[in-house]
């Protein structure tokens, strides 16, 4: 693996899953997985095999059909955690134990009324124990992110040394800032030792809005791997969105970090993983949103109808939409109006535009959006109707 490449590991199945009332049952999550696999991800976390026969079950039976990605199971740091998670991912090509434990002080306080050297304690013999059963163990410190940075590369030396391949990050309320997290990166990359025998990798949500800036920060300060889910999706106000992230390196770069992700089916998988939980995508979503790629306003319009690229940043073919909207809106111009005439067979001259457009104007007034048959009885009861069809 070159040095520049960041592995996506994607949580859609696991923390997205989290999401109140958007349980899925195996066979939805067996669809999900082999898209996953189709789109390039590196790892899926294909579920936390103790929580329930169901979610064992659905690991179990994604270890069997993934072709080419790792299949990651999540455990706590608790001995029957991983021997279950094991167990559930015994016939996966390359398996992976994801276990770890609360650092911050919050944590360390309120939930395990125990002290920083005895949670060291019980990471390192989780971490060795999980080794006892698979090559590639990944070992996450919960709330990372709120976590003193001295202790937290203790904790990371310590885990290193029982042998954890990859050191999860993290930022698990969602609370820091891009500078810090990418300074808490960098500052594990320069004082943990043996840090270079192992990846870190950025786990963010977003409370503050911040997931994807935080995560990308973490890359750009060293880390190489970073957890995410399709849309977003994910406990409380979600994870990183996988989509975002990719775009965000494929259309910078310049950073020289790149993925092996199919971005031409960022489309179409968050279409199934939004209609499979029954989750809506917000339209103005980046990347997937279904206004992502529309245009509405008439100073935008006329741009883009004469080059794509004075609004668009990416190509939407490039994410799996077929092409840009021409959204038709009191807010439109003529550009617009003519354009989308033209597309369906209405070759307008300017003084025809401007008749028309005067009673596009009243309609559109009265109407959210003018769509292409309202543009037909626009044009067909105009003055200047016969006039177009003798002419065409
Ligand atoms: O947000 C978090 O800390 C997690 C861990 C269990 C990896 O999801
Ligand atoms: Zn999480």
């Amino acid at each position: 693996m070159s040095n520049n490449n960041v592995q996506i590991f994607d949580t859609t199945l696991r923390d997205g899953e989290q999401v109140p009332g958007c349980k899925l049952n195996t066979e939805q999550k067996l669809i999900i997985a082999e898209q996953l696999d189709n789109l390039g991800v590196d790892i899926i976390e294909a579920g936390f095999p103790v929580s329930s026969p169901g979610d064992f079950k659905s690991v179990e039976a994604i270890s069997k059909i993934v072709k080419n990605a790792t299949v990651c199971g999540l455990t706590r740091s608790v001995e029957n955690d991983i021997k279950v998670a094991a167990e559930a991912l015994k016939y996966a090509k390359t398996p992976r134990i994801h276990t770890g434990i609360g650092t911050s002080d919050s944590h360390i306080k309120f939930k395990f009324k125990s002290t920083q050297e005895a949670i060291i304690e019980r990471a390192v013999k989780a971490v060795s124990y999980a080794k006892s059963f698979v090559e590639d163990v990944e070992f996450y410190a919960e709330d990372a992110g709120r976590t003193d940075n001295e202790y937290l590369a203790r904790v990371c030396e310590a885990v290193i040394k029982a042998g954890a391949t990859v050191l999860n990050i993290p930022d698990t309320t969602g609370y820091c800032l891009p500078h810090e997290y990418g300074a808490k990166i960098k500052y594990l990359k320069e004082n943990v030792k043996g840090i270079d025998n192992a990846i870190l990798s950025c786990h963010c949500h977003n409370d503050l809005g911040l997931a994807t800036a935080n995560s990308i920060e973490g890359v750009i300060n060293g880390a190489r791997q970073i957890e995410c889910t399709i849309n977003g999706i994910g406990e409380r106000a979600g994870n990183t969105a996988l989509e975002e992230v990719v775009m965000i390196l494929k259309q910078h770069p310049y950073l020289d970090l790149d993925t092996r992700i199919q971005t031409e089916m960022l489309y179409g998988i968050s279409q199934l993983v939004s209609d499979s939980m029954g989750i809506y995508t917000q339209p103005n979503k980046a990347i997937v949103g279904a206004n992502a790629f529309a245009h509405s306003s008439g100073i935008h319009q006329d741009g883009v109808i004469k080059n794509r690229e004075t609004y668009e940043i990416i190509d939407p073919k490039d994410v799996g939409v077929t092409e840009s909207a021409i959204v038709l809106t009191a807010r439109s111009g003529r550009a617009a109006l003519a354009y989308r005439a033209k597309n369906i067979g209405y070759e307008l001259t300017k003084l025809q535009l401007d008749e028309i457009y005067v009673n596009f104007l009243n309609f559109a007034d009265k109407k959210k959006e003018v769509n292409d048959s309202d543009i037909h009885q626009i044009i067909e009861s105009s003055k200047v109707y016969n006039e177009i069809i003798t002419s065409a």
